[in-house]
């Protein structure tokens, strides 16, 4: 990415995040109000870097990912939040964004978490937009759910909020989980890189409709999210690691039983979550979840991940495994210069 800077320029790098217990389902499309709250881990790997700059005088946004122009959705979401940035100032210019992703995107590993999270940051800075870290939680939130989470470091929950409209907007934030000093990590198995069939917002969305087992799953959530905000506090990884395996596999439960079902379980998906249920048995604290993908994110403590690492990349059909660890939260490097 070329590092000249004009004025009103910013760029923000951010990481994805995985969450331990998911955000599936809005009760709010406009507004992105999750039905539920969520807990992730911010990844110190596959960084987003954006940069935003206005363009005064001209007529449309422009937006490159990967150094190529987006495709007409994309621009269209990129363009749509920027509205959002534009609707909080004075400023109605245009603006250039390029963005570049380390993450294979649309493969589940939420690359729009890290995505939106640095187009928030970027765009604010360069809008000149003063917004404190739950205020631009909210802004990220906008443009993809997950992203709400990107903004911090670590562990972090996106709280529900309450109601619709401006007053859930408002109630609807992430915001960081104390930690003591653990060791937790995320061997990630990589078994498909390409984008994936069904967006997760359809996905979500038809899930919702149509699948019996969503309120379930959604119920057993109000449980799941003290005891796991309460077992990170404490640094309880077997806690942390038996919820999130239960609550993600039970969201693609809801899923399986949508009409028409929705799986994105893969053979190699399944067969790594016999191998982490192995290690358990062999004594290894060891524990998978997994996203709207076929990818498997395994957590455990740090002590252990060269030997899951290995054991996930020994499984057919896993192309690469990666280590990640608790990262940073949203940075911006260049803030309005003018
Ligand atoms: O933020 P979205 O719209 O990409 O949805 C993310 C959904 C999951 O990754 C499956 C779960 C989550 O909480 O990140």
């Amino acid at each position: 990415m070329n590092r000249t800077f004009g004025e009103f320029s910013a760029v923000a790098v951010a990481h994805p995040n995985i969450a331990l217990l998911k955000y599936w389902g809005k009760r709010d499309r406009e507004f992105v109000l999750p039905v539920t709250g969520s807990i992730s881990m911010t990844l110190d790997i596959f960084p987003t870097t954006t940069r935003v700059t206005l363009v005064p005088g001209t007529s449309a946004d422009r937006v490159t990912l990967n150094g190529r122009p987006a495709d007409d959705e994309t621009f269209a979401r990129v363009s749509t939040f920027l509205d959002l940035v534009r609707d909080r100032t004075d400023r109605t210019d245009r603006a250039m964004v390029d963005s570049a992703n380390t993450a294979p995107t649309g493969a589940g590993l939420a690359s729009s978490s890290s995505g939106f999270a640095a187009l928030a940051a970027a765009a604010a800075a360069a809008y000149n937009l003063k917004l404190n870290a739950r205020d631009l939680s909210r802004l990220a939130r906008r443009g993809s759910g997950s992203a709400c989470r990107s903004v911090f470091d670590g562990f972090v929950e996106w709280h529900a909020g309450i109601g619709s409209g401006r007053h859930g907007d408002n109630s609807s934030f992430a915001e960081p989980i104390e930690t003591p000093r653990w060791n937790p990590a995320l061997a990630i198995a990589l078994v498909d890189t390409g984008p994936k069939a069904i967006p997760s917002r359809t996905a979500m969305q038809a899930t919702i409709q149509s699948s019996p087992l969503y309120l379930a799953w959604a119920f057993s959530t109000l449980h799941d999210l003290p005891a796991m905000r309460a077992a990170i506090r404490d640094g309880d990884l077997t806690t942390v690691g038996a919820i999130a395996e239960s609550n993600a596999l039970g969201m693609h439960a809801t899923m399986l039983a949508a009409r028409p079902s929705i799986c994105y379980l893969s053979p190699p998906t399944i067969s790594i979550l016999h191998r982490v249920t192995e290690l358990r048995k062999g004594g290894v604290a060891a524990y998978a979840t997994i996203d709207a993908g076929p990818n498997v994110a395994v957590l455990c403590d740090v002590s252990a991940a060269s030997q899951v690492l290995k054991e996930l990349g020994d499984i057919d059909g896993v192309l690469a495994t990666h280590l990640a660890r608790p990262g940073h939260g949203v940075r911006v490097y260049d803030g309005n210069v003018a």
